[in-house]
């Protein structure tokens, strides 16, 4: 995959883009990240990207001009294909894994991050695919949402993590949440590891995996919980474990 960032702070990256799982994702060049920085395209003599907001108001607003020449130079140097093009917005959909999942399909993607009141509304309608916003709560700038969106893409790409199956089970991987995690070592300050860990039975310990995931969601997330359910998504032996779990807690 390859994605272009489009940023007045593309500094904000550089460990990023050069740690752990990304990193190795970008050595490995399971994925190509560019950075561009929109300043250079602003065609004025003082380098200016903002401008006050057309009607009055607070703040400013990220010009049209530098954003479009910046986009033009993307497409026109990297690409035969128009990519998935998203601005990072708190007006967007909500970023989620089933999200994440259809856009580690794309070859290609830019990302458009914002800052002060946002950007020239014509850039949006002239190039943007896709708003998307990484939650309800605002933020100074679109660089950590787009970090956060490469982040999550980036490892779904085949071959970025080790093991496949560990996305399987993650949390939101199925609407559900992640069973607890437990390593070394199996006794710390009184409190022990829970028996079917350590007993080798591999049949009891998914058993055991699946009903905490199961009760983890319902105490925690009752909005997944009840989503799956109206889904009508849980399998017939999720259904089983909860029946066992309604033994167990007070539903
Ligand atoms: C201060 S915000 C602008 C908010 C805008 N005035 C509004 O009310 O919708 C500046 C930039 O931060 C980014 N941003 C802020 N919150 C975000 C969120 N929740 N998700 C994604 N991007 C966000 C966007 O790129 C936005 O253009």
């Amino acid at each position: 995959m390859k994605i272009d960032i489009l940023t007045l702070f593309p500094e904000m990256f550089e460990t990023f883009l050069s740690t752990s799982i990304i990193g190795r994702a970008v050595e490995k060049e399971h994925v190509t990240i560019r950075t561009h920085n929109i300043r250079d395209f602003a065609a004025n003599k003082h380098k200016q990207v903002d401008d006050y907001p057309y009607g009055g108001g607070a703040g400013m607003v990220m010009m049209v001009q530098p954003l479009s020449d910046a986009i033009k130079y993307v497409l026109d140097n990297y690409h035969e294909k128009k990519p998935k093009t998203i601005y990072l917005s708190p007006q967007g959909i909500v970023l989620t894994q089933g999200l994440a999942q259809q856009l580690a399909k794309e070859d290609s993607l830019i990302l458009i991050c914002g800052h002060y009141e946002g950007i020239d509304q014509r850039v949006i309608d002239m190039y943007v695919d896709m708003e998307i916003s990484i939650g309800d709560y605002v933020l100074t700038g679109g660089e950590i949402p787009a970090m956060v969106l490469v982040d999550c893409v980036t490892r779904l790409i085949p071959g970025v993590l080790g093991s496949s199956e560990s996305i399987l089970e993650e949390s939101h991987s199925n609407s559900l949440l992640e069973y607890p995690q437990y390593t070394r070592p199996a006794v710390y300050d009184g409190i022990a590891v829970p028996e079917v860990l350590l007993s080798g039975n591999h049949k009891e310990i998914e058993k055991w995996r699946k009903i905490q995931s199961l009760k983890k969601t319902l105490q925690s997330r009752p909005d997944l919980f009840l989503k799956k359910c109206t889904a009508t998504t849980l399998t017939e032996e999720e259904k089983k474990l909860l029946k066992e779990l309604e033994n167990i807690i007070e539903l």
